[in-house]
């Protein structure tokens, strides 16, 4: 491998060029990113007509002590669905079974109450009569690990009650549950548990928002591709219906992943889970195409003003209309929203180019410095339309991604940059999450660090999977509900953290082109000054290699100073996987590198992607 490390022949690396790829699937936010304990808060998952189904809320007791239903007696006007619970025993003569009967909720497969930690617990609730519900949080053997009673002798309006519950005991498929040994009628509705300690309060799982944020990501693409899309229109995400008070929020079913979301993780959360994490958000919506019924270009114009109103509500000032509810919701700073995506996959859809068109106009004069992606495919061919970014998507087989390394070799360098927002192995070669797949897309990303004039962003697709919702495989982050693993495919995207804003240099291997090998080298400073080498390569052959490497322009003393490093991933099989027994099976491993100067031999393993690190 030849390394120039002269300015002359270097590239700067895009700011932006390695991030994530939020979507709501595989219950990535409902039920894991956003802490929200109870699923189907609201009884709304069941749908508007009543009776309707309550699930995963269950019944504590029989009918011959308690009919429990739902109507439409809410007091929050966009979601009217509320439970409603006759209590028959408990009266005179009948005596309700110990504990009481009632309801409960499971969670997401299971509520993780952890001992010593706090919860929130709100909801909403109406009688006729005098209420003594008591709350408990029970772990799966039946132990109650923190309990609480709301005693109220008036509550024949909607009334808000509120607890924080401390767990005396640990137990990740615990359940909230509300009973009553009392004869009467109660409506409940918008029943919440969220633990105290969510990232800086806002809502955030702990472990899972510090998995993200080791990954460093530049940017953060939300809140889906076909989520955003919907099978039909009805269906899709709509910001509005997303923001303000949680308890006001209709929620809706995603029909593409089939699931219910109270949309807690809204709007606004999104932006704000964008900024903890460091990252320019990127605003993927809707532009009147779903994956089964479209709006007619000539009917567009009330999308517009509905897109243009969410870009103000998430920049623009406390005073704008949107800017001042957004500033409401406790964010009176503009986010820096930069980039938006006009719909997901639907290039070449009867509507799409015409609507494209019309919100490209839109939004450019209304915010001529926002960037606005395409759907459409510029890598092969120049777009008959004008953009600032085109979208790219690969699913593919290991060999084919780890070929698409070339892909934008050829792309242009003048028009519109490739966003490459979706790339993953995917079918046999990846398994849930195979070394195999994770060693191509390293392949793939190397590829696109060296054509960094061409491509200005890539993210990983899926980022998140609850194990008990596994829709789509293979997924960067695997979680229950209390704990969470990286696949191959997390870890390699490590390799790439300090690339953001890198100086590529030009590094050539030889034999050239090598079917199994790909390179790159990149210098960067970091906080302090220091500055930085590192070279990676990936083997994705099945024999040990010799790589003798040999770098022009730099100094050989500066190369051999103290600290250097090679990181490798690797297995003694290829299609090993991480799970949770073994969630460390498949992770980078550090050692210290000896005998380095401007000509070295480093011993590449079979089947790894290894990183060789310098302070120079
Ligand atoms: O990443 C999963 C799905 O793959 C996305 O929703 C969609 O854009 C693509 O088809």
């Amino acid at each position: 491998l030849f390394v120039n490390a002269s300015e002359a022949s270097a590239k700067k690396i895009p700011e932006t060029l390695f991030g994530i790829f939020f979507e709501e699937i595989n219950h990535a936010g409902a039920g894991g990113l956003w802490a929200e304990l109870v699923s189907n808060r609201g009884f709304e998952a069941g749908g508007p007509n009543t009776p309707s189904n309550i699930d995963p809320w269950s019944v504590i007791g029989d009918e011959s002590s308690l009919l429990v239903s739902t109507d439409r007696s809410s007091c929050f006007d966009r979601n009217k669905i509320a439970l409603r619970m006759e209590v028959l025993c408990g009266g005179e003569g009948t005596i309700c079974p110990a504990g009481g009967v009632g309801i409960y909720n499971p969670g997401f497969w299971g509520m993780n109450i952890e001992q010593g930690k706090t919860y929130k617990l709100v909801l909403y609730a109406r009688s006729l009569g005098p209420i003594n519900v008591s709350v408990s949080l029970t772990g799966s053997t039946g132990l109650q690990l923190a309990a609480t009673n709301f005693v109220a002798s008036d509550v024949s309006n909607w009334t808000k009650l509120e607890a924080i519950l401390q767990a005396k005991g640990t137990d990740a498929n615990s359940r909230l549950q509300l009973t009553t040994t009392r004869k009467g009628v109660i409506w409940f509705d918008q029943v919440s548990l969220m633990p105290t300690d969510t990232y800086k309060g806002h809502g955030f799982r702990n472990d899972l928002f510090e998995m993200v944020k080791n990954m460093r990501p530049a940017f953060i693409r939300f809140p889906g591709g076909c989520f955003v899309e919907g099978e039909w229109l009805r269906n899709a995400f709509r910001w509005k219906e997303t923001i303000g008070p949680w308890e006001e929020r209709p929620g809706h079913f995603g029909d593409v992943w089939h699931y219910w979301t109270d949309d807690g993780l809204g709007h606004l959360e999104f932006l704000q889970l964008a900024e903890d994490l460091g990252a320019l958000p990127i605003w993927v919506f809707n532009n009147g195409v779903s994956h089964n019924d479209e709006v007619d270009t000539s009917s567009i114009s009330p999308f517009l003003q509905e897109i243009l109103d969410g870009i103000e509500f998430a920049r623009g000032d406390r005073d704008s209309k949107w800017g001042s509810v957004r500033a409401a919701m406790g964010h009176p700073e503009p986010f820096d929203l930069r980039y938006v995506a006009v719909g997901n996959e639907d290039c070449g859809k009867k509507n799409y180019l015409g609507n494209y068109l019309k919100f490209y106009s839109a939004i450019k004069s209304a915010y001529p410095d926002i960037k606005i992606i395409s759907n459409c495919d510029g890598s092969s061919q120049p777009l008959d339309h004008p953009a600032d970014l085109y979208d790219y998507h690969i699913y593919s087989s290991a060999n084919n991604v780890f070929a698409s390394a070339q892909k934008f070799d050829k792309a242009s360098r003048n028009g519109p940059k490739a966003f490459v927002s979706e790339y993953a192995v995917t079918g046999n070669d990846a398994g849930k999450g195979s070394l195999l797949a994770a060693l191509a897309e390293a392949g793939f990303l190397i590829g696109l660090e060296k054509n960094c004039d061409a491509v200005e962003m890539a993210s990983y697709a899926p980022l998140f999977v609850n194990t008990h919702d596994r829709t789509w495989s293979p997924d960067a982050i695997v979680f229950d509900s209390s704990q969470a693993y990286g696949t191959p495919s997390y870890w390699m995207q490590h390799f790439f953290r300090e690339s953001n804003g890198a100086t590529l240099l030009s590094s050539t291997l030889q034999p050239n082109p090598s079917s199994s090998l790909i390179a790159s080298a990149i210098t960067w400073k970091d906080t302090e000054d220091n500055r930085h080498l590192r070279i990676k390569v990936v083997n994705f052959g099945s024999n040990s290699v010799t790589l003798q490497i040999s770098i022009d322009g730099m100094e050989v003393n500066s190369l051999q100073s103290s600290g250097s490093t090679k990181t490798e991933l690797t297995s003694s099989n290829v299609m090993d996987e991480n799970s949770f027994q073994v969630p460390n099976k498949v992770v980078p491993v550090k050692t210290q590198l000896d005998d380095v100067g401007e000509e070295m031999d480093v011993v590449l393993s079979p089947h790894s992607v290894t990183s060789l690190d310098f302070v120079l």
